[in-house]
């Protein structure tokens, strides 16, 4: 079943400017007055699609997210430093950005009361005890990121419970798509996609065998559209496929779709890295009516496609 469609709303999409904002902000200009705020820091400004309004700045700038949360029905937040392992590296600059930028985005929410459908993740879980991953199973973070995201979930919660505010936090797997450009930071899909294309060697972190659930952005896009008129506020709700795959064959998969000359190395394995990953989708499935719909074979075809004509 379609979503339920979103319109004639004022929107204000955090990170519309990055891979999974600026997909919602294509998706959503055509039928709503759409604001992006994104400090330019990953995303690019020609990502933002014409008619939408542009403010440059970060949730930390709180006099520019004061201008564009005025008077907003309904916010996406995407805006945030992805990367586990930079969080590693730098925990302060993580927690500004995905923590206190997202407090400041919820005290945003709350002045304009608007619905805040917000990022999180399924890092939050840390090395799971089983897979598949519920909601209800325990966290424990092994990355400062996790915490992060753990912190912005219990947040989203907690408006809802003593302020009211319609929040949905939707715990995002593995994203990947067109749009997600490769670099140090950036998600194994996009770097793979990128060395294949280049017949370079195609580089796994230890020995491959963790497993992650690689979920393809329009299928994110439809789990926010779901989440922004959804009557289940208050909650969390994991955002995957239901399967996953390991790094090593995601790498093999990923050479014979792109008819790449590439080898696939190891290098040494990253700290903070998750073994397990993947997600029940149950409840998404029961309160959202989420269906992840994109294999991740024609996923990665895409994908490739994209970053050869990039
Ligand atoms: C990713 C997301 C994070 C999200 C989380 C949810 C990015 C950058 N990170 O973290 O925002 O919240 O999923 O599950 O999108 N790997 C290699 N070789 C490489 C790069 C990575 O083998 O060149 C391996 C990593 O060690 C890891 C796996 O691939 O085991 C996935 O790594 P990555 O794409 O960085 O994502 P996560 O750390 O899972």
């Amino acid at each position: 079943m379609q979503p339920e469609a979103v319109t004639d709303k004022t929107i204000l999409i955090t990170g519309g400017a990055g891979f999974i904002g600026s997909h919602l902000a294509s998706t959503l200009v055509s039928d709503n007055d759409v604001r992006v705020l994104d400090n330019l820091s990953t995303g690019h400004r020609s990502n933002v699609p014409d008619g939408a309004t542009f403010f440059e700045g970060t949730l930390l700038d709180e006099d520019t997210l004061a201008i564009a949360s005025d008077g907003v029905d309904l916010i996406f937040h995407e805006a945030a430093l992805v990367s586990v392992q930079r969080s590693v590296e730098d925990p302060l600059t993580s927690h500004e950005i995905n923590t206190r930028g997202t407090l400041n985005l919820l005290e945003a929410a709350r002045k304009a009361d608007a619905r805040v459908v917000l990022a999180s993740s399924a890092a939050i879980y840390g090395q799971p005890e089983h897979v598949p991953i519920s909601e209800g199973d325990p966290k424990s973070p092994t990355s400062p990121y996790g915490l992060d995201k753990l912190t912005i979930d219990h947040y989203a919660r907690q408006y809802h419970d003593l302020y009211g505010l319609e929040t949905v936090a939707l715990r995002y797997f593995n994203a990947y798509g067109p749009g997600q450009t490769a670099g140090d930071y950036s998600g194994v899909i996009s770097i793979f996609c990128d060395q294949a294309e280049r017949n370079e060697p195609v580089t796994v972190h230890g020995d491959g065998k963790q497993t992650r659930d690689f979920v393809y952005i329009d299928d994110l896009v439809q789990a926010n559209l779901r989440a922004a008129t959804t009557d289940a506020v208050g909650t969390a709700y994991n955002i995957g496929t239901g399967t996953s795959v390991t790094v090593r064959e995601l790498a093999e998969v990923i050479i014979e779709v792109t008819d790449s000359h590439s080898e696939v190395t190891h290098t040494d394995g990253r700290n903070g890295d998750i073994r397990h990953s993947e997600a029940d989708i149950t409840a998404a499935r029961t309160d959202l009516e989420y269906e992840p719909s994109v294999s991740l074979r024609e996923g990665l075809k895409r994908t490739a496609e994209w970053i050869r004509k990039e």
